[in-house]
């Protein structure tokens, strides 16, 4: 594997590379859900790139930049035994000018839920992902459902902006109590942590409310609030469809269960695709 630190030690390294390119961007603090992306991009391309850098434009003020987990040594075996052909690990000058031209997000997609809670988050995503995808000339990018947002607006702004490459989303990795995988788990005490909990339940229990025939929306949304309890604050807890609007009532297909809530100074997310 072949770690490089510079745009230029990238686009060097990528010509001694041939075939489809398959790309991993995380910000690090790898777990196993960015295992299962990695092995997935494996076994699907002939090169392997994988993306670690933690963009200060995605971090509102206030939020956890500099309390985000690094770990660069862990993150490095990590991606070497998965058989990763080139790490690419930059810092903030090499991706970011000072006067910077920025895209949006969309004006409603964009700034709803995720986006509502965290005013410019996605302008800042969507700008590092964009430099990335056309830094890396990825045939395809590899994204988790968990942050549902996230991948549709990805979607769209690839479609918007005609970038060829394919976007490829995986699914959820949870522990074997249910708890989706996130990097933020780090900061979670075990007290917190199983009151975390509380997320997975609301989705599996409004799952079995759809099973058993419920589709009214707004009854749906009310059982997932009320599995929430235990957490400190709840967000969020919405039904809408696979392009981010709401409905009324839940076509299966084509519906995405969200929760969004803060358990201690953690903000946790979780999502259901029916
Ligand atoms: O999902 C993430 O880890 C980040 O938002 C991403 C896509 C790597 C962009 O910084």
């Amino acid at each position: 594997m072949e770690i490089v630190r510079t745009v230029e030690a990238l686009q060097e390294a990528k010509q001694r590379q041939q075939g489809s390119i398959g790309f991993v961007p995380t910000m690090g603090a790898l777990h196993a859900g960015h295992l299962s992306l990695i092995r997935r991009a494996r076994a699907e391309n002939d090169v392997v790139i994988v993306s670690i850098f933690v963009n200060p434009t995605q971090f509102l003020e206030g939020e956890d930049l500099d309390a985000y987990p690094r770990r660069e040594a862990a993150d490095t075996e990590i991606c070497e035994r998965a058989g990763v052909d080139l790490l690419f690990m930059p810092t903030i000058s090499q991706m970011y000018e000072s006067d910077e031209l920025s895209i949006g997000a969309p004006a409603k997609r964009g700034y709803i839920l995720e986006g509502a809670k965290r005013p410019g988050h996605f302008d800042g995503m969507l700008q590092i992902v964009m430099k990335l995808l056309n830094l890396t000339g990825a045939t395809r990018a590899y994204f988790g459902k968990k942050d549902a947002q996230q991948l549709v607006l990805i979607q769209q702004m690839v479609r918007t902006y005609f970038i060829p490459v394919e976007i490829v989303p995986c699914e959820i990795v949870r522990d074997s109590d249910g708890l989706a995988l996130s990097s933020r788990n780090a900061y979670l005490s075990e007290e917190e942590r199983s009151r975390a909990l509380a997320l997975s339940r609301a989705l599996r229990k409004t799952t079995e409310r759809i099973t058993a025939g419920e589709r009214d929306v707004e009854v749906l949304q009310r059982v997932m609030i009320d599995a929430m309890e235990g957490v400190d604050a709840i967000e969020y807890a919405v039904i809408v469809d696979r392009v981010f609007r709401p409905v009324e009532t839940l076509k299966p297909g084509n519906a995405i269960l969200l929760v969004a809530a803060r358990v201690g100074r953690t903000r946790l997310i979780d999502n259901l695709w029916i």
